[in-house]
C-alpha cells in the first residue's frame, strides 16, 4: 500500500507512478484510516517536504502505523533539497529505503513559479528516476537517495522550526473579486480549513501550508499577502504530463 499526501498533485502523481508500476494502491493519507495490519505488505509514504521536514498530517499518520510490514520506503518530492526531513521520519518510522525526487517548487509564498521549460524538465527527469525506484523497490532493494542538500541540520531543526511556529498562518489569505463561489478551495483544502461563507472562502487557524487554495484556484482569485499578486500558479498538469 502507498500512502500520500499532496497539495499540488506532484506527490499524488509520483504515488500513482509507483502504484502502477509496483502493482500496487496509492490512497489519499487525508481519506484513509490507518490500517489494521500491515503485516507481510510494502508500505511507502510519499509526501512534499515542507521547510525541510515532513508535512505534519504524515508525521501523524505514521506515527498511527504499526505491525511488521515487509518492507517499507519513504519518497518525497520537493523543489530542491529534502534536508534530513526523510532521516526525522526514519525515527518514527522505520524505513528500508529513502528517495527524495525533484520536483517543481509550489511554493509560492516564497517565490514565483519555475518556468515552463524548467518544469518540464524536472518532471521528465523525475519520469526516467521512477523507473528505477519501482524496479528496487519490487525487487526489495535498501537504498538510501535523497538529497539532503547544504546545512541540513540547521534547515530541518532550526529552520522547519521556524516555518512551523511563524509561517502557517492563515491570516494573510485573502479573496478577490474574481471569486466565481465554486467552492474548490473549501473541498481542496486537507486541513478542512476552509468554509464558504456568503459563497466566499473563510479561513481558520489550522493550515498546513500546503498551497492548494491558492495554486489550484480555477480564477486565481485568492492571494497571500502582496507578493502572490505578481506571481504565477502552480499545480501538476494530468495533461500535460
Ligand atoms: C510550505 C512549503 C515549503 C516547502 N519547502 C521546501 C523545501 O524545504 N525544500 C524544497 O526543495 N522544496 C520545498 N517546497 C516545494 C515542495 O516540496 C514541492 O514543490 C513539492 O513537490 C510539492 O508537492 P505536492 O504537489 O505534492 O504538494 C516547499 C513547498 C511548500 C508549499
Ligand atoms: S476556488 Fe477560487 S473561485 Fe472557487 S470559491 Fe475558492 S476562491 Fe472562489
Ligand atoms: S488553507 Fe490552503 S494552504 Fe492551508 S491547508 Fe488549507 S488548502 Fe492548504
Amino acid at each position: 500500500m502507498i500512502y500520500y499526501f499532496s497539495g499540488t498533485g506532484n506527490s499524488q502523481w509520483v504515488a500513482m507512478q509507483l502504484a502502477s508500476k509496483t502493482n500496487d494502491i496509492a490512497v489519499n493519507i487525508i481519506e484513509c484510516s490507518v490500517p489494521q495490519s500491515m503485516k507481510d505488505q510494502t508500505i511507502g509514504i510519499v509526501f512534499p517536504i515542507y521547510a525541510w521536514g515532513a508535512p505534519e498530517p504524515v508525521l501523524e499518520f505514521v506515527k498511527k502505523l504499526a505491525g511488521e510490514p515487509a518492507f517499507t520506503y519513504g519518497v518525497c518530492t520537493c523543489g530542491a533539497d529534502a534536508g534530513k526531513a526523510m532521516d526525522k521520519l526514519n525515527d518514527i518510522f522505520p524505513l528500508n529505503s529513502k528517495y527524495s525526487i525533484v520536483m517543481p517548487s509550489n511554493y509560492i509564498m516564497g517565490e514565483d513559479v519555475e518556468s515552463e521549460e524548467i518544469i518540464a524538465s524536472k518532471i521528465a527527469k523525475a519520469k526516467e528516476r521512477l523507473e528505477v525506484i519501482a524496479m528496487q523497490i519490487l525487487q526489495m532493494q535498501s537504498v538510501n537517495e535523497v538529497n539532503k542538500g547544504s546545512l541540513p541540520w540547521i534547515k530541518s531543526n532550526l529552520a522547519n522550526y521556524g516555518f512551523n511556529r511563524f509561517a502557517r498562518s492563515t491570516k494573510p489569505f485573502s479573496v478577490t473579486d474574481k471569486c466565481t463561489t465554486c467552492g474548490l478551495c473549501a473541498r481542496n483544502c486537507p486541513a478542512n480549513t476552509i468554509k464558504m461563507v456568503d459563497g466566499k472562502p473563510q479561513w481558520s487557524e489550522k493550515c498546513y501550508q500546503c498551497t492548494a487554495c491558492i495554486n489550484r484556484c480555477p480564477v486565481k482569485a485568492i492571494e497571500y499577502g502582496k507578493a502572490t499578486t505578481t506571481r504565477g500558479r502552480y499545480q501538476f498538469s494530468h495533461s500535460k504530463y
